[in-house]
């Protein structure tokens, strides 16, 4: 097993506020012991391809289990989030603290820019390729500061569609130089750029429909895709390109805009 990913157990799971389009109708609406049982499905799964870490849950930051948001890893360096939403700040000591404990090396961007983590940040596997994405969250600053950091190939990309507001939720690079993603939730010009640099047998474009239901939030480890729902269709033609489809659904933690990718964040970026 090679791969490792951190998550963190939904006790203080919520909708307690409002920071995007999903929690504004389901504000108090999330059933506690559903969203445990989806979160353990997903943790008992994912531990069958790879080591999952576990952070400890706290009090009155709803938003926690999402750590896919808590930074970026790159080798031995975590660059911590600096949230957009005050909502979110306070995860932000708990997050540095496990990195720091467990001997990462913390590498801040200018403090007032904001950056979430591996929500706007997705490397192609198998590539030195960055793509970032900026609108809601992410400030496109950020973008400059982590290629020059790391001397990383980065790609930005303009999200213009308020219920795909983390790159996360629209894209998903995937092995084999294919990228899977949802063209309406971007610019015309970074379409353009995610077509002129993905040959067209390698882009998996898929319909809103699927992309409501999270199907590009998905954890992919090789060819595994763990992801929450996908129409026959988009299974059969992912079937068909070599993946294999796991589902797991966690319709508790769609109330609040995140997906199991959202769930778990890879600490394995080389
Ligand atoms: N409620 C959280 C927020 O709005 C959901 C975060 C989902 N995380 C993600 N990586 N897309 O910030």
């Amino acid at each position: 097993m090679n791969s490792r990913f951190l998550m963190c157990a939904p006790d203080y799971f919520g909708v307690e506020y409002s920071i995007n389009p999903w929690m504004t109708h389901n504000l108090g609406r999330v059933d506690p012991d559903k969203a445990k049982k989806q979160w353990h499905r997903l943790f008992e799964t994912l531990s069958k391809f790879a080591r999952v870490e576990l952070l400890k849950p706290r009090p009155h930051a709803p938003d926690m289990v999402f750590t896919a948001n808590a930074g970026l890893i790159r080798n031995d360096a975590f660059i911590p989030s600096h949230f957009q939403h005050l909502e979110r700040r306070r995860e932000e000591t708990h997050f540095r603290k496990w990195f720091r404990m467990m001997g990462y090396r913390l590498k801040d961007l200018a403090s007032p820019v904001r950056f979430e983590g591996e929500g706007d940040a997705l490397f192609q596997p198998e590539s030195n390729l960055l793509w970032m994405g900026y609108g809601f969250r992410t400030d496109l600053r950020s973008h400059d500061l982590l290629k020059k950091l790391f001397l990383l190939r980065v790609i930005t990309l303009q999200l213009v569609d308020p219920r795909f507001y983390h790159l996360d939720t629209c894209f998903c690079p995937l092995s084999g130089n294919r990228v899977m993603y949802y063209p309406g939730a971007f610019s015309t010009d970074s379409l353009q750029s995610i077509r002129a640099n993905i040959p067209a047998q390698n882009r998996i474009e898929i319909a809103e429909e699927d992309a409501l239901h999270f199907a590009c939030n998905a954890i992919a480890i090789e060819n595994n895709l763990i992801l929450n729902h996908a129409s026959p269709g988009l299974i059969h033609r992912l079937q068909s390109l070599g993946y294999r489809v796991i589902l797991n659904p966690v319709g508790e933690f769609l109330k609040s805009g995140g997906s199991n990718k959202c769930l778990a964040l890879s600490l394995t970026h080389r």
